[in-house]
């Protein structure tokens, strides 16, 4: 990644301002809650933050370690600003997160599409995740593929 972007960092509950003022325009929909201030507050360090050289954001990952599988690695969400992207930003967030959550026992990694969104998809499988759709995940109509793959991510 060369492209004036600072090393890859843990969240810190001070991203969530410049998170929320960016993330409607980068996801192109509504994301209301999913971006909730306790993914910053609470589970920061689990995530990762990526800025360029002047301190604006550039892409952030909401994720951590499962309580309940620790040997999961799960992804809440993740964005790159558009003008950056298909230049592995989204990779090098995936990676790095990846990278730390190897260092807490994970050995594996999950992240959930909509059936709908075509970009989310192919950026998984590109990334060479593989999963079920399974219908209702979140609820009524509310249908999800579950994407998930082993560590680390080459
Ligand atoms: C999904 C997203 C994070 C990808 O970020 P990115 O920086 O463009 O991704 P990268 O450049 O690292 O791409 C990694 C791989 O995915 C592929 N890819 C990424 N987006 C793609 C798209 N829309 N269509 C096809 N392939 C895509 C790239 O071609 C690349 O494949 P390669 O390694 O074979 O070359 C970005 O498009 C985004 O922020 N979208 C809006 C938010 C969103 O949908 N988040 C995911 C769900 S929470």
């Amino acid at each position: 990644m060369d492209l004036q972007l600072v090393e890859p960092r843990p969240l810190v509950a001070a991203d969530f301002v410049a998170a929320r003022a960016v993330a409607e325009a980068w996801f192109g929909h509504p994301v209301g809650l999913t971006l909730h201030r306790l993914f910053f507050d609470q589970l920061g360090p689990g995530g990762v933050w990526i800025a360029r050289a002047d301190g604006s954001p550039a892409g952030f990952l909401l994720g951590m370690v499962s309580l309940s599988e620790p040997d999961l690695a799960y992804v809440h969400l993740h964005a790159v600003d558009p003008t950056l992207r298909g230049q592995g930003v989204g990779a090098t967030l995936y990676r790095w997160f990846g990278e730390q959550a190897m260092a807490k026992g994970c050995t594996r990694i999950r992240a959930l599409a909509a059936p709908q969104r075509e970009g989310s998809i192919a950026f998984h499988r590109a990334l060479a995740f593989d999963g079920p759709l399974v219908a209702d995940y979140l609820g009524a109509g509310e249908d999800r593929i579950v994407f998930e793959r082993s560590l680390p991510i080459l």
